[in-house]
């Protein structure tokens, strides 16, 4: 009993101190920008857990611009922010305003996308990108009875992947290539254009406009059609890039009835909706109130100078070395499982899906 009233009595000496440090305790978090909703998502959880945690947040969207990211982030230094949370756009463009934070023994965590060529990065936290990857490819092996088709009659597929500055393309095109390449290998899975090389397949900035005109290129180059060359499913990394890719297959008049498999990721609303129109096969969840939950408790760790919860010390080497990373799991989603995935989980209300 003595020992527990200690024990006691040393939590109620030690919390409100640990409180009383973080007061005014500034967090910078920069994200990439608010086109992408899950962006914006991932924006307001980090604000509300960090504000719940007692930090004062300072939370900056950069428009997918690189230098206004990189300004953001000065100010954040110079604001004196305590802890940084950086989403970049290019994982390779922040290494002199990171070096910055280093000279002021700033820890920096990497959010969601590896923050490259650079030794000011502490940790990183993120979801399985090569899991998500082979998830995508899995699902369309079994879709399109790879298994068991002959070289007579392939799949036939076309490939979309998302920015090239982005390094979590090289863990989605590569955990989906490396499930498929051995149909594309065999002969029974086709990609007609042949742009089957990760440079080939990029869409910058992971936009719906560009995704959308390479499909109508791919479209027009190879004649493909309901009516026209058979394409059985469109490879895509994620919902931004498989919106612009939909919107050029219901315009080349596909319906419902023979749409070609579309894969995606993110469970963005629009992409919802196409699913349940037919329009796009499946999608990845990423709950980002766990990556925010995971990015929080690496702020508090760091900033009472413990160590952070990490789960994966190999995967993931920005060229300067293995950063430490939390990677949370990624789920397979599509019409059977949204409404319990997104609805019944608290992220959305009825209406919006
Ligand atoms: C990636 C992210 C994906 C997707 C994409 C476009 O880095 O992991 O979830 O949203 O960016 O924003």
């Amino acid at each position: 009993m003595k020992k527990i009233i200690a024990v006691l009595l040393a939590c109620a000496l030690v919390l409100p101190c640990f409180a009383a440090k973080k007061k005014g305790t500034k967090v910078g978090v920069s994200m990439p920008t608010k086109d992408l909703q899950r962006w914006n998502q991932d924006g307001a959880n980090m604000k509300a857990q960090l504000e719940k945690a007692g930090y004062v947040v300072d939370l900056q969207y950069a428009n997918n611009d690189i230098a206004t990211q990189v300004s953001q982030i000065e100010n954040m230094i110079t604001g004196k922010c305590n802890v940084l949370v950086v989403a970049s756009i290019d994982g390779s463009a922040l290494k002199n305003a990171l070096d910055g934070a280093k000279k002021k023994r700033i820890p920096v965590i990497a959010y969601d996308r590896l923050i490259m060529n650079t030794n000011s990065v502490s940790y990183y936290a993120t979801f399985d990108n090569y899991k998500v990857g082979t998830i995508q490819g899995e699902y369309l092996v079994d879709k399109l009875n790879l298994k068991n088709r002959t070289k007579s009659d392939p799949a036939y597929i076309e490939f979309f992947t998302g920015s090239p500055d982005d390094n979590n393309i090289n863990f989605f095109f590569g955990g989906a290539m490396d499930t498929l390449k051995p149909y594309l290998d065999s002969g029974v899975l086709v990609c007609r254009s042949g742009q089957t090389s990760k440079a080939q397949c990029a869409t910058l900035n992971w936009s719906t406009e560009e995704g959308q005109k390479r499909m109508e290129n791919l479209i027009t180059s190879n004649g493909y059609g309901p009516r026209g060359t058979k394409l059985d499913a469109v490879y895509s990394s994620n919902d931004s890039v498989a919106m612009g890719i939909t919107n050029a297959l219901v315009a080349a008049g596909y319906t419902k009835a023979n749409f070609p498999i579309v894969t995606g990721q993110d469970c963005d609303i629009g992409s919802v909706k196409n699913m349940l129109k037919g329009t796009q096969a499946m999608s990845v969840f990423k709950d980002t109130r766990t990556l925010a939950e995971k990015v929080v408790g690496m702020v508090d760790a760091l900033l009472q100078g413990t160590k952070p919860e990490i789960n994966d010390t190999k995967t993931y080497d920005n060229g300067k070395g293995i950063v430490p990373s939390y990677l949370c799991d990624p789920v397979y989603a599509d019409v059977s499982n949204y409404k319990a995935l997104l609805v019944d989980s608290g992220l959305l209300h009825r209406s919006s899906a």
